[in-house]
C-alpha cells in the first residue's frame, strides 16, 4: 500500500518512523515533510489546503491511505475532500474535528451526556465573562474557543488575570479563535493524556502519557504546544482507564454518532485526575505532539494496520500492544520559543545523539541549509528514549540531548520529573 502522511512536525516524524517499518508499507509520501521525515519518506511539495490537489496526488500515486497528523487540515475539511473521492483516510471529518476546534462545541456534548468535566459559561463579550468569571472566583480557567497552537488557554491564578486574558481575547490575541470565550472552573488534580483509535462507535484503548507544557524547568512560564512526554503515566491505573473509557470515551462516540458527526481517527483526551475520578480537560482529534514519539516508540504493532482498520471500518478485528518499558522525549526548542525566535541557527553533531542506545531523533522545525540542519521553527528536535523504566529512558534521552551542538537551542530538564519522583 502506498500512503501519504500530511504534515512536517515531530509528530509525523514518528508516524513516518513507525509507518515506514510496516510490512504492508509499499511506498511512503509526506507532504510537505522536513529533514528528518526525508530518512523514511519521499517529501513531496503539495499544498495541504488545496484539497484538490491533495485528492489529486492521490489519485495519481494510488494512495491507499491518507494518515493526517495535525489538527488544522482536519477542521479544514481535508478528510472530507477525501471521503469525496473516496480516498480512505485516517482522521475526523470537519464536522468531528469540532471536538477540538471548538472547546465550547465539546463542552456542549459534556453537558448532553453527563460527561464529567469542569462547570463552564460560553461568552462573545467580555463584560459577561467577566461578571461570570467575578461570579466563579480565582482560580479560574480562560479558553480560547477556536485553535491558538496549544497558546490559548489561560489558568488564572487571580481575578486581575482572568480579565487580563477575557480581554487579549477579544482584543484579537487569538484571532478568529478568541471571538468566542469559555470560562472553566479550575479543576486540582495530575493530568494525563488518554489515546484511542475509533471509528464511529468502536474505539480501540491504546495508552497513556503525560506532557509537559510549560517551557520552563518545575511547570513554570508559559504554556507551550508540549516540551516533553513520557509513557506510560503512572497515575492512570487499569481502574481509571476503565472508566475513562465508560465516563468519557464511550458517551462521546455514542454522541457524536448520534448527531450525525462520526467520529474517525485519534481521539485524544486530556484528563485531570482530581479526587472525585477523571474530569475531561480538552478533546484533540489527533495524535498529541510530543506524545505521538513516546508512544510511536512502545507501540509493538503495525500503526499502518491500525489505522487502515480503522478507515476500513475493521477497528473491531484489532488489538494494540505496548512494550512494558517507558519512553520519554525532550523537546528542544529555539531559544525565545514560545515567544519570537530566530530561524536558521546550525544544529551539529546530531549522529552521534542518534547512536545512543535506544535512542531516536524525530524532527520538528529543521530545515537544510547546504546540507547542514539548521533550526526552522520553535521546536525543533524530539530526542526520544526507551528505558526499563522512567529514570533510564530519562538518562538516556539527556545523554543525546548533551551530544547535540545547538548554541540556540534549550530544553527543559526535568521531563518526567512525576513519574521519577514515584519511582524513587
Ligand atoms: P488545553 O489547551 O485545554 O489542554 O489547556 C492547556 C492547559 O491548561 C492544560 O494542559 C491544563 O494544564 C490547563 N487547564 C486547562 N483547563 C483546565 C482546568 N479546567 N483546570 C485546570 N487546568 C486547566
Ligand atoms: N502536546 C499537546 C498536544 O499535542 O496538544
Amino acid at each position: 500500500m502506498n500512503v501519504l502522511l500530511i504534515g512536517s512536525g515531530g509528530r509525523e516524524h514518528a508516524l513516518a518512523w513507525k509507518i515506514a517499518a510496516s510490512p504492508v508499507l509499499d511506498k511512503l509520501y509526506c507532504a510537505p515533510g522536513n529533514p528528518g521525515i526525508a530518512n523514511e519518506a519521499e517529501c513531496v511539495d503539495i499544498e495541504v489546503e488545496d484539497h484538490g490537489a491533495v485528492v489529486a496526488f492521490c489519485a495519481e500515486y494510488e494512495i491507499g491511505l491518507v494518515v493526517v497528523g495535525p489538527e488544522a487540515p482536519l477542521v479544514a475539511g481535508i478528510a472530507d475532500a477525501l471521503n469525496e473521492a473516496g480516498i480512505p483516510v485516517f482522521g475526523p471529518t470537519a464536522a468531528a474535528a469540532q471536538l477540538e476546534g471548538s472547546k465550547g462545541f465539546t463542552k456542549d456534548l459534556c453537558d448532553r451526556h453527563n460527561i464529567p468535566t469542569g462547570a463552564y459559561m460560553r461568552f462573545n463579550n467580555a463584560p459577561k465573562a467577566k461578571a461570570y468569571a467575578r461570579e466563579m472566583g480565582a482560580p479560574i480557567v480562560i479558553k480560547a474557543d477556536g485553535l491558538a497552537a496549544g497558546k490559548g488557554v489561560t489558568v488564572a491564578m487571580t481575578l486581575e488575570q482572568a480579565f487580563e486574558a477575557i480581554e487579549d481575547c477579544f482584543e484579537g490575541a487569538f484571532g478568529e479563535a478568541g471571538a468566542e470565550v469559555v470560562v472553566e472552573e479550575f479543576l486540582e488534580g495530575e493530568e494525563a493524556s488518554f489515546f484511542c483509535i475509533c471509528n464511529g462507535i468502536n474505539a480501540l484503548p491504546l495508552t497513556t502519557a503525560q506532557d509537559h507544557k510549560c517551557v520552563g524547568d518545575g511547570d513554570t512560564g508559559p504554556n507551550t504546544g508540549g516540551m516533553g512526554a513520557y509513557s506510560p503515566a503512572p497515575v492512570m491505573t487499569d481502574a481509571l482507564i476503565e472508566q475513562t473509557m465508560e465516563q468519557i470515551i464511550k458517551p462521546t462516540l455514542q454522541g457524536m454518532a448520534e448527531r450525525g458527526t462520526p467520529f474517525t481517527g485519534v481521539l485524544y483526551a486530556g484528563l485531570m485526575i482530581t479526587d472525585s475520578g477523571p474530569q475531561l480537560i480538552e478533546y484533540n482529534v489527533r495524535f498529541g505532539d510530543p506524545e505521538c514519539q513516546v508512544l510511536m516508540m512502545r507501540l509493538k504493532d503495525d500503526i499502518l494496520m491500525l489505522m487502515k482498520a480503522a478507515a476500513d471500518e475493521l477497528l473491531w478485528t484489532m488489538s494494540a500492544r505496548w512494550t512494558d518499558e517507558a519512553a520519554l522525549c525532550v523537546v528542544m526548542a529555539t531559544k525565545g520559543y514560545p515567544g519570537a525566535y530566530k530561524k536558521g541557527s546550525a544544529i551539529s553533531n546530531l549522529e552521534a545523539a542518534s547512536a545512543v542506545h535506544n535512542v531516536e531523533v524525530f524532527h520538528a522545525g529543521t530545515a537544510l541549509e547546504a546540507d547542514k540542519i539548521v533550526a526552522n521553527g520553535g521546536r525543533v528536535l524530539g530526542v526520544t528514549a526507551l528505558g526499563a523504566t522512567v529514570i533510564t529512558a530519562h538518562d538516556q534521552a539527556y545523554m543525546a540531548v548533551d551530544l547535540i551542538d545547538w548554541d540556540d537551542g534549550f530544553c527543559r530538564r526535568d521531563i518526567g520529573w512525576r513519574a521519577i519522583q514515584r519511582e524513587k
